[in-house]
Order: C-alpha cells, then structure tokens, then sequence
C-alpha cells in the first residue's frame, strides 16, 4: 500500500511543478511530507519519526517549536501579526544584531536570504555607479537573475547550470571565478577594472555542504577588494549566528562592507536582512535613491522569534558543545565510511562527501559520487535519519540535539554504510 507521502507526492505533481514548492525539496523516489517537529525531531505524516540534520536547510538553530520561541510568537499573534507600521521591535533587532555583528552599522529587514541578497546587489550597484558583480562558483545567493549564474545548492541537484529566463544581458554582469583562488579573483577585477561594484560571497561555501576557505583566503579577497576600490558583500544567510555568534565574519576577522543575514535570524520564521557600512546605507530609499520595500519586511511574528532566538542563544552560548558534538559525530561518520569519503564539519555544519579528499571549489564537489550520496541519504531516511536531500547541501545540527541522538544516528548511519561497530 502506498504511504501518505507517496500519495501526497502524486496529488502534488498534478497541481505544483515536481510536486514542491522549492526544488531543494524533491528527491527520488519521493520526498518524506513532514506533519510535526519538536527538538530534533520530525514526524512525517506517516507517523515516523526522524532525526532532523536538514532543520529547514538550516534556519532552526534552537531546534523545531522552541518553548521560548513559541511562547512569544503566540503572544504577538494574540496581539496581531502585521501593522503595516513601524514597530518598536524591529530598533532593537536592528541594535542587537549590531552587537553581535558589528560590520552591521545599519541594516534593512526584509523577508527571505533571496531577497536580502537581491537587494544588497542592487545597493551596491546604485552605491557605486557599477554594474558587474563577481561571485563565485557554486556560490548560491538565492534565486534572483543576477546570481543565478553558476549556482549551486537546488540548481547544482537538478542540472541546471544558471537558469532559463535570466536575460543574457543581466548574467552577463556577473563574472564568476573560483572559490578558494584569490589569484583568479585579482584577474577578474583587473579585467573588468573600473566596472565591479561588488564581489559577493559566502565566506564558507554553505550550499554544495561546507566548503573551508583556506588559511588566509578570506583576508586576500579582503585585500584584493580594497585594492580595487570594489564593496566586498558577506552573503552570511548559512553561516551567520551559526559558525560564532559574529558569523563567519566574526570567526575568521574579515569585515565585509555589506551582509545578507537570513535562516537563524528568524528563528523559523521568514526574516533576514542586508546591511553593513552606515554611508552605504544611506543610499537606501527613503533616505537614498536605491529602492527596495516589502509588505512582509519586519513583520512583527518574525520580529518575535528572532529576538527569542537570540535572547536564548546570548544566554545559553550554545556554540563550543554545538562543535564538540558535530564534531563528534564527523568524526564518528568518516570512521564508519572509510578513506574513499570525506567528512567536513565546521562548528555546527558537516558534510559527508563522497570523494577521497575535502573539496576545495565547486569543481571538487562535482567530482563527489552522488549516486552513492542519494542511496547513503534513502538509506538513513528508511532508518528515521533525515539529512539535507543532496550531496550539493549542507547537514546541521541544533542545540536540541544531544549526545544520545549523535550515538543513534551513528549507528543507524554504520548500518547504512555497512560498517561494523
Ligand atoms: C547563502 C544563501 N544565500 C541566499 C539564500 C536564499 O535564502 P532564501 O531561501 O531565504 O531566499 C540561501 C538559501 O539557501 C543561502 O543559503
């Protein structure tokens, strides 16, 4: 008989492209419809339940239906859950995130990492009177045209190189280069002299699984900018209050101009934000020429999660053990899948990939066996271990998650690979 899933999956084909509203989401033979989640838990509407390592591709830093975030999203939706007016809790988001990453001088809520990136792009276009961009390969930044050149994360699951509909014009502001190659950045920049408004990055690659920047790289791409004269925009949607509580900015001391933040800002409700140098700012409408507005920006039930979110991760300081127990688990993987496979982690971000070395750039990571990834990921779903459904993703953990389901899951995941112990 079929499960719910299955027949949930073949109703939605019908009505919705591939049967989802985000292709990240679709995998064969079917994905898992999830009906309820609570800590690192999710049940799906077949009554399993799950590990969780996707957590919402990373959003859910304190795990699903934290109490405190709960609590306070049902008390602002008792007291209305849009105004359409300033509200006093978006200041103090605005001034707390300032503490936590102070490159955010000023900031501008909006709704998803799309469009905080989208709009980054064009404040530093309008900034700068430039109109190319520099990103780099297999960096995703969302899905808007500009970046949607050389992308990973759903794109790089499906195939698809850029993406239809981008007029070549506009993808042909966008130089890309690799990752990891501060050289091939310096040629860019030389080439298109004079023309570059901004380089755009994930300082971690987050969306083909986490991607290390090499000892130093971060701080010559700093340099090359600053040579250049070019804005330098952190796109921290993955890494930023995940990596350390000043995102990867903060771990690795490189002050971006400009910062996309979204995920763990909204504490699993849409948020996130784009900002950095208080003279940029200023050219953001109303007050500057650069328009940008949403109906949904600084709603006040995201403003609510967010301020619980960080409220519980400034007093718990959850970061060393959210490390100690990725690491654990990394560690604990690679030990069960051999030398053929490379586990990377970095605080509470790991990835298994199939290839013998970490990558180092997107190339690296297109040479990983996905084959193999899918039927290591249908064989942990089948055994109630639910991981990011592509070898181009990033796995997560959560401050629900404890040693106990660390050991579970590795013994499911040993089971999975076949390996003793
Ligand atoms: C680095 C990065 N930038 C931008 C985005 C887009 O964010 P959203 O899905 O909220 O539009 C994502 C989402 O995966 C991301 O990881």
């Amino acid at each position: 008989m079929a499960s719910r899933s299955q027949s949930l999956y073949r109703r939605a084909r019908r009505r919705m492209p591939g049967g989802v509203s985000s292709p990240a989401r679709a995998f064969s033979p079917h994905p898992v419809y999830m009906a309820r989640g609570r800590g690192s838990h999710l049940w799906d509407v077949d009554g399993r339940r799950y590990t969780d390592y996707c957590l919402a591709f990373g959003a859910l830093l304190l795990g699903h239906s934290h109490p405190r975030v709960v609590e306070a999203v049902g008390e602002q939706m008792a007291r209305g859950s849009l105004y359409g007016t300033p509200v006093e809790d978006e200041v103090r988001l605005a001034e707390e995130v300032h503490r936590w990453v102070p490159s955010l001088e000023r900031l501008r809520l909006v709704t998803t990492g799309t469009e905080a990136t989208m709009s980054a792009v064009r404040l530093a276009r309008g900034a700068t009177g430039r109109e190319v961009i520099v990103k780099m390969d297999g960096g995703f930044h969302g899905s808007h045209g500009s970046v949607l050149v050389r992308a990973g994360s759903g794109a790089a699951t499906h195939g698809v190189p850029g993406s239809l509909g981008v007029p070549r014009g506009l993808a042909g502001l966008t130089e890309v280069v690799p990752y990891n190659d501060a050289d091939a950045l310096r040629g860019a920049l030389r080439r298109r002299r004079g023309r570059v408004a901004a380089v755009i990055l994930e300082p971690v690659l987050g969306n083909i699984g986490p991607v290390l920047p090499r000892e130093g790289y971060l701080q010559e791409v700093r340099e090359a900018t600053e040579d250049h004269g070019v804005l330098l925009n952190f796109v921290e949607v993955i890494t930023g209050f995940r990596v350390h509580p000043g995102g990867a900015q903060g771990l690795y001391h490189v002050k971006p101009d400009l910062t996309t933040l979204g995920k763990v800002l909204g504490g699993g409700l849409p948020l996130a934000l784009y900002g950095g140098r208080a003279d940029l700012l200023s050219h953001v409408s109303p007050e500057g020429g650069v328009y940008q507005a949403g109906t949904y920006s600084g709603n006040p039930l995201s403003l609510a999660a967010a301020l619980a979110t960080l409220r519980v991760l400034r007093r718990g300081r959850p970061w060393p053990r959210l490390a100690s127990l990725t690491r654990r688990l990394a560690r604990g993987l690679q030990e069960a899948a051999g030398p053929g496979t490379s586990v990377v982690h970095l605080g509470s971000m790991f990835q298994v990939f199939f290839r013998p070395r970490a990558p180092r750039d997107y190339t690296e990571v297109k040479e990983c066996d996905s084959t193999r990834y899918m039927e290591f990921l249908r064989g942990c779903i089948r055994r109630g271990v639910y991981l990011s459904p592509s070898q181009y993703e990033t796995q997560f953990l959560s401050t629900a998650h404890t040693p106990r389901d660390i050991e579970t899951t590795l013994h499911r995941m040993r089971e999975v690979l076949g390996a003793k112990g």
